[in-house]
């Protein structure tokens, strides 16, 4: 039979004291030298400058070179976060690398990164939850630092979408784009990162996939071409209806209403699913940053490339509310408020 030991208050009290809150500290981005308009598209598709600007707000998106890969994409982000904020990464315990476009599925990105910023000892993980990623990543480091495991962890989303983009299929090419961005999060007293989402509709797997070494999801054989195949409708359809019911209920759980929230970034997927999780929670579409319009749809990175941009031009302040919204591939979805430091 279990036995229930009673711990003496004094010694409850000492756990409790030790407990450290998450902080994001800093933001960084990178995205690679290429600018692709939508004409490009217009030479080898039936598509047109005007059906995507109006279908998904894209004008234009970064491609990395043929010798660029996600592992520099992110480490760049990383360097300029360093510089921008002065900071020392020597005593960072914990690197989350949010990616679906791994230069290679092993060794990790995470591990790459530890090598390449030579910092000492620490976890290394990457996680593969698509677009849904950077979401998953702050929630991870909350909860690392909330348990005492880690003190300082850089999180990234990092991807070379165009790598694995299929350029014969119009309604997904003209979609994705290269990019990293990264952030800074660490243990204080205070912290700054408050309610948090996660979830997962697996049962949606096969409406957006990036096939590897099983040719079937849920049941239904899907195309290997190692490129990403979706249900754009589909898709659609579920980020509106889902991430409308998780913006509430991140409402819920930090005592919030909509009329509290400064800044809404949710996953720079489409201008439309925007507009639509907007209209169903009730707040003004001047408050949803993006990164859509410059970067196309860039996976785990359009989140830290949209805020990164919004706390550049001077719009998201300190002490403004932030909530962040992931969503994609899984079906995944993560997100968090933020406090902006
Ligand atoms: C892909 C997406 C842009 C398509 O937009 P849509 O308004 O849903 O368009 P539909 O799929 O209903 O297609 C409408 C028509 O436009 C056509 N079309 C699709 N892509 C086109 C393109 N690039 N140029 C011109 N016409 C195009 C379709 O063939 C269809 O033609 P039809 O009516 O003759 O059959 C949109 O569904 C989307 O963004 N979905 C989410 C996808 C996503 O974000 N995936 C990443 C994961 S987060």
């Amino acid at each position: 039979m279990p036995r229930i030991i009673a711990l003496p208050k004094a010694t409850i009290s000492i756990q409790i004291s030790f407990l450290m809150e998450a902080k994001l500290t800093a933001i960084g981005i990178y995205a690679p030298e290429k600018v692709v308009d939508n004409h490009y598209f217009e030479q080898i598709v039936d598509t047109n400058d005007e059906w995507i600007r109006s279908r998904t707000g894209i004008v234009t998106r970064r491609f990395a070179a043929e010798n660029e890969f996600t592992s520099s994409l992110a480490e760049k982000a990383i360097l300029n976060m360093a510089a921008e904020y002065k900071l020392q990464l020597h005593d960072v315990d914990f690197i989350l690398v949010a990616t679906v476009t791994h230069d290679q599925i092993m060794p990790s990105m995470a591990c790459q990164l530890q090598y390449r910023l030579n910092i000492p000892n620490t976890g290394a993980l990457d996680i593969s939850a698509a677009c849904g990623g950077f979401g998953y990543g702050i929630v991870l480091a909350k909860s690392l630092i909330h348990s005492g495991m880690a003190r300082k962890i850089l999180a990234v989303g990092a991807e070379t979408l165009s790598k694995v983009t299929d350029f014969s299929d119009r309604t997904s090419c003209i979609l994705f784009g290269d990019g990293a961005g990264a952030v800074l999060i660490e243990a204080a007293e205070k912290g700054n990162i408050g309610a948090c989402v996660v979830g997962a509709e697996g049962s949606g797997g096969q409406d957006l996939y990036l096939s590897n070494l099983n040719t079937v999801i849920n049941g239904e054989e899907i195309i290997a071409n190692n490129k990403i195949i979706q249900n754009g409708r589909k898709v659609f359809k579920w980020a509106v209806s889902q991430m409308s019911v998780q913006f509430n209920v991140l409402l819920e759980k930090e005592g919030l209403t909509v009329d509290d929230i400064d800044w809404f970034v949710p996953h720079s997927a489409n201008m439309r699913i925007i507009e639509a999780i907007c209209k169903q929670v009730g707040l003004p579409i001047e408050k949803a940053l993006e990164s859509l319009s410059t970067y196309g749809n860039t996976s785990s990175a359009s989140i830290p490339l949209a805020l990164y941009e919004g706390v550049r031009a001077g719009k998201v302040k300190k002490g403004d509310k932030v909530l962040l919204l992931g969503f994609g591939g899984g079906l995944a979805y993560a997100g968090a408020i933020v406090e902006w430091a």
